[in-house]
């Protein structure tokens, strides 16, 4: 168990460059092993998540390294197909090896992603295309197993934009016979930078961004090399950390585009905010205002992925808001521990209403999942006295270095591990 030590009351300033995108990282992991190439990664974070996917990769018998923020690959040698469950079980989105893995071999055999503290996390969307494009999917006793399939090019149509569903069906049409599109594609940035990924590789992929997503062919490249872009979440949660410290900090090397949402939000709260075209600069007095509804949606809408660090910022923000979550049932765990610290806010459906408070006091809590532990440390940097976050690790999941990189912003915070 780690324990994170924050002492609140500390203004942030300074300026930061923000990690490599996780979501981005995890299905371009995947898809180096769509043909037999060396990847050569650049940016790659590292968290706990990247760890749980390159010890995939080596058990499929593929070479798999990081370096720092590199990563190399070596994917000439795979040897396997199949996935145990104590490998799945680590990350639940390691169901982006299903579709990597049916491309290049044609069968894959995994363990089903179980829910996790988000809800159910279904993947129907994921088998119902597989299956349309010809692969023989059958689930047996909380296993997938592909047996040998040739797939072939196919209209999809997603009756949800899943990230992960959209990704899989990408990563399965490279090597599909003919033209496959993807009506309803999840738009969401990590599936542009896994299109450009995927046409250094030599796939004929075009689309991303927009719902509808077509991949035509593909002439596999024996080298690749690729730089991961920055995360915009990390970047959301550092931006709320400061609106909620009270500060001036500058972020950069990120697209403010990417979280233009958020930033719309801080905004809205009282925050100054100067962005250029790879940087953000914010100002806070530490005294937000509320803002209303917020409901998260799809991109280019509100991220779910934002939807805890925001509400964290917002609890001393003098009014009322009003958060509703349309994307995971049960995203609200981290609730009954920011009340801990006196916040007020009651849950009711799918909706979370907050009414700013003037003070909050350290406390101890416990991280329930990744963004809700983040949005505790938030919290504790605007709270009075020590706060003792204790965590299994979610933390660490996404979020590399998160200690040291507040410390820099003049926060005071500590891990222990
Ligand atoms: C990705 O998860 C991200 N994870 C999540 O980030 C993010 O919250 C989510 O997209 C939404 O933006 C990674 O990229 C590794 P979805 P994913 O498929 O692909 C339902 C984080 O904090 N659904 O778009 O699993 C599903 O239950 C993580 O970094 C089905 O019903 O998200 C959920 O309610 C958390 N059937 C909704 O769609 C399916 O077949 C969104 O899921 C697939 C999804």
């Amino acid at each position: 168990m780690e324990c994170w030590h924050i002492r609140g009351g500390r203004r942030l300033n300074g300026a930061c460059f923000v990690q490599g995108s996780k979501n981005a990282s995890l299905p371009i992991l995947a898809a180096s092993l769509v043909c037999p190439a060396e990847t050569e990664l650049e940016n790659v974070p590292r968290l706990r998540d990247v760890d749980a996917a390159l010890r995939i990769l080596r058990h499929l018998g593929c070479k798999a390294e990081q370096r720092g923020t590199r990563v190399y690959i070596d994917s000439r040698v795979l040897d396997g197909s199949e996935i145990p469950h104590e490998l799945m079980e680590e990350m639940r989105s390691s169901v982006i090896f299903m579709g990597a893995l049916i491309a290049r071999c044609g069968q894959a055999r995994l363990s089903l992603p179980g829910g996790c503290q988000l809800g159910k996390r279904p993947i129907d969307q994921h088998l119902a295309a597989l299956r349309q494009m010809g692969a023989r999917i059958e689930e047996d006793r909380g296993e997938i197993c592909c047996r040998p399939s040739a797939l072939r090019g196919e209209e999809i149509r997603l009756p949800f934009p899943s990230v992960g569903a959209t990704e899989n069906i990408m990563l399965a049409a490279c090597t599909a016979g003919g033209r496959t599109v993807i009506r309803g594609a999840a738009k969401e940035p990590e599936i542009a930078a896994l299109q450009d990924y995927l046409r250094a590789m030599g796939a004929e992929v075009a689309g991303a961004g927009t719902d509808t997503v077509v991949v035509d062919g593909f002439h596999p490249q024996s080298r690749v090399g690729f730089r991961i872009r920055p995360d915009r979440i990390v970047a959301a949660t550092l931006a709320c950390a400061a609106a909620a410290a009270g500060g001036d900090v500058e972020l950069r090397g990120i697209d403010p585009g990417q979280f233009s949402t958020v930033l719309d939000f801080l905004n809205r709260a009282g925050c100054d905010i100067i962005t250029s075209d790879r940087s953000v600069r914010l100002r806070s007095d530490g005294r937000l205002k509320a803002v209303g509804e917020v409901v998260t949606a799809p991109y280019p809408g509100f991220p779910t992925d934002a939807q805890p660090v925001l509400m964290a910022a917002l609890l001393r923000a003098r009014g009322r808001t009003a958060i509703t979550e349309t994307i995971f049932e049960n995203r609200f765990r981290q609730v009954p521990e920011l009340c801990r610290l006196g916040a007020d806010v009651t849950v009711s459906g799918r909706t979370a209403e907050i009414w700013g408070v003037e003070r909050l006091k350290g406390a101890a809590l416990t991280a329930t999942d990744l963004r809700g532990g983040a949005a505790m440390i938030v919290a504790g940097l605007s709270a009075e006295g020590e706060t003792l976050l204790f965590d299994e690790g979610h933390i660490t999941r996404g979020y590399e270095r998160f200690d040291a990189r507040l410390r820099a912003l003049g926060a005071d915070v500590v891990l222990e591990y």
